[in-house]
């Protein structure tokens, strides 16, 4: 079923709605916060503990100190928030106006909020942004909800600085097994359409952006220990550690014997240059 951005927002506006009531203990996310969500088996970022990290880490490699830094497809704003509080000039950005509100909250909780603006609007069109206007884009979970749109990638290279970066976290979509089984999950637990996720990033959404920059890393991570999304809200439990520790340790073998597998892990990790 094809979903317009107007059913997309709404769905994110009624989903984000529950973050307007946490309390600012919640909301908090320096680097030290997140690094503690990453390691606490009971936070929900802790799935994707790996991604996150890989994502940390190269966005801390950079020169952040009043870098203007676009959140794009910010939800709740954490990353955005995150890297103010290293010094940079962030514009959260999101189709959901209850997004933004949370985001701008977070950055007043985390006492950065003259670092932080929102926008709320529909990221196929970013005339409130100038040609080159940011430094580093970063898109966590977010690029593969807009590249239905039209122009979605040509608007985002625009407002990206010539030798600017963009670093996306995404899940990868080259494993026709593993789509098979998200496709299976999404049709069990009846997630809706409005959610958005039926794009998922390829190597084919990978070569859209290919002819605007001029560098792409691109470093897939977990095969096998994708299995993890079958214990999703069950990492508390120490054989369930264990059991996907283990799937990590053979992926680890695999990929590095053969590394051709790598275009059929579940994650990925993709910093491009302008
Ligand atoms: C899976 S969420 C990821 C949120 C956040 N980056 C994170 O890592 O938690 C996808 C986000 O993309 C936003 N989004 C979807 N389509 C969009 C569009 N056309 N323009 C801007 N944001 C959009 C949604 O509102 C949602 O907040």
């Amino acid at each position: 079923m094809k979903i317009t951005a107007q059913q997309e927002q709404k769905f994110y506006d009624d989903f984000y709605a529950q973050h307007l009531k946490f309390p600012d203990q919640a909301l908090r996310c320096d680097r030290a916060h997140m690094l503690g969500y990453l390691a606490d088996p009971a936070h929900p970022l802790y799935e994707r503990k790996h991604l996150y990290r890989g994502a940390l880490q190269r966005l801390l490699a950079l020169p952040l100190k009043g870098c203007a830094v676009l959140d794009y497809g910010c939800g709740t704003g954490d990353w955005g928030v995150l890297l103010a509080t290293e010094g940079a000039r962030v514009t959260l950005l999101d189709l959901s106006p209850v997004a933004i509100k949370v985001g701008l909250r977070r950055a007043e909780v985390n006492n950065v909020a003259d670092r932080v603006r929102g926008v709320a609007c529909d990221a196929s069109d970013l005339r409130c942004f100038a040609d080159a206007e940011f430094d580093l884009i970063y898109a966590s979970a977010a690029l593969h909800h807009t590249l239905k749109y039209p122009h979605a990638v040509e608007e985002l290279v625009r407002v990206l600085k010539p030798g600017g970066k963009l670093i996306l976290a995404e899940t990868y979509g080259n494993n026709r097994l593993l789509n098979l089984a998200r496709r299976l999950r999404w049709r069990l637990s009846r997630e809706p359409a409005e959610q958005g996720e039926d794009i998922l990033l390829s190597a084919r959404e990978i070569n859209l952006l290919r002819p605007h920059f001029r560098h792409i890393e691109v470093a897939p991570l977990n095969l096998l220990a994708m299995a993890k999304r079958l214990f999703r809200g069950r990492f508390t439990h120490a054989w369930v550690r264990k059991f996907v520790g283990a799937l990590e340790a053979v992926d680890a073998v695999l990929l590095r014997l053969f590394p051709f597998l790598r275009r059929y892990c579940g994650e990925v990790i993709i910093v491009a240059e302008k």
